[in-house]
């Protein structure tokens, strides 16, 4: 770590009880999608986030650099006036990507990271790898000139029980990928298992994101009482041993830890259906959740650590030199309950509890 990081760690000198101020925080996982639902949600990534990881599973997906490239337009072109804000492109990777078109769009810097789905994962993953020998070209290519790949840790054998997919992931694929190139920089993205968070601390060139609703619900939020589509995401939220395991780590100052708020937001009516999407949008609420939850955990003074140090660290990125105050107020904060898009409605993540930290805007 360089002295300028280590010397924006511990900013406790400035925390008092009810307020924090921390470095502008990023995030490294983020869905900002294409079309009216880009317009729509834009702002409330770029309100409180300087910069974000944006995935590539578009319709047709993110493939080339070119593509990247006409995205960033898109997405720059919905930022509202006066607010700051730097998409960071990744490339969605399949079995035919050319491992010279990464390493140029890596080397002109639009490029930041590389994604790959196993096929049938999730939203938008059927131009995902099946076969996984097949990129080995782009990867060995990826290793050589830094560039991270960020994984969804899921295997997609229907023989394989849902809950435990992120685990036999780690087993199969994870592993003796990183024992094939160990070079290879490699995110597991939104980790939500224990047994994730042991594989990724025993790892060197690796690190991980933990979204803001797994470190607030286990799976019987999802099903207990009623089903609840708006809890629904991938990788499913598991037992509450689990979860406990996400908040250690998230709070632990350990640097192979990073916030990815994997926002993913989809029109209310695709949720609210009898084959939901997965996903949960967390963009207009993270930051007074987390400082709740960093709170809770007696670990305020490591906020600024997984919110804005760890991840920069990771992707070789200056910590931003703009900051945030986060203030607990008396009054409890009013998330709405959905916003407006020209894509339709979209219902906000909703912690079921009383949330004091407001993030201060003056
Ligand atoms: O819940 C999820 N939603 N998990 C993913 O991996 C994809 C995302 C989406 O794009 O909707
Ligand atoms: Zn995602």
């Amino acid at each position: 770590m360089d002295d300028y990081v280590a010397s924006r760690r511990v900013p406790a000198y400035r925390m008092l009880m009810t307020s924090i101020t921390i470095p502008r925080p990023d995030d490294w996982h983020l869905h900002l999608r294409d079309g009216a639902m880009l317009e729509g949600v834009m702002a409330h990534s770029a309100r409180d986030f300087a910069r974000a990881i944006i995935m590539p599973n578009l319709v047709p997906p993110v493939v080339t650099g070119a593509q990247a490239r006409d995205y960033r337009e898109r997405i720059l072109h919905a930022l509202p006036e006066g607010l700051g804000f730097e998409p960071l492109m990744t490339l969605y990777l399949t079995e035919t990507t050319d491992p010279e078109d990464v390493a140029a769009a890596a080397n002109s810097g639009l490029v930041h990271a590389v994604k790959m789905y196993p096929a049938g994962a999730t939203t938008n993953s059927q131009s995902g790898v099946r076969d996984f020998d097949k990129v080995t070209a782009v990867l060995e290519k990826m290793a050589e000139i830094g560039l991270p790949l960020c994984v969804h840790g899921e295997v997609t054998d229907a023989q394989i029980d849902i809950f435990d997919r992120e685990a036999v992931f780690i087993e199969r694929v994870l592993d003796p990928l990183r024992r094939r190139i160990p070079q290879l920089r490699v995110v597991m993205e939104h980790v939500t298992t224990k047994d994730g968070v042991d594989y990724v601390r025993s790892q060197s060139n690796m690190g991980a994101t933990i979204t803001t609703h797994h470190l607030i619900i286990n799976r019987n939020h999802i099903l207990a009482g009623g089903i609840r589509p708006h809890y629904y995401c991938l990788p499913v939220a598991k037992r509450e041993e689990h979860r406990l395991a996400l908040r250690q780590a998230a709070a632990s100052d350990d640097p192979h830890f990073f916030l990815g708020t994997d926002s993913a937001p989809h029109p209310t009516d695709l949720k609210e259906n009898a084959c939901g999407c997965a996903g949960c949008f967390t963009a207009p609420n993270t930051m007074p959740l987390l400082a709740h939850i960093f709170e809770e955990e007696d670990a305020l003074d490591r906020l600024a650590a997984f919110a804005s140090i760890n991840g920069p660290a990771f992707y070789g990125l200056p910590v931003n030199e703009a900051e945030m105050t986060l203030v607990k107020r008396d009054e409890a904060n009013e998330f709405p309950s959905s916003i407006e898009t020209g894509a339709g409605p979209v219902h906000v993540f909703d912690p079921q509890m009383p949330v004091h930290w407001h993030v201060s805007r003056t």
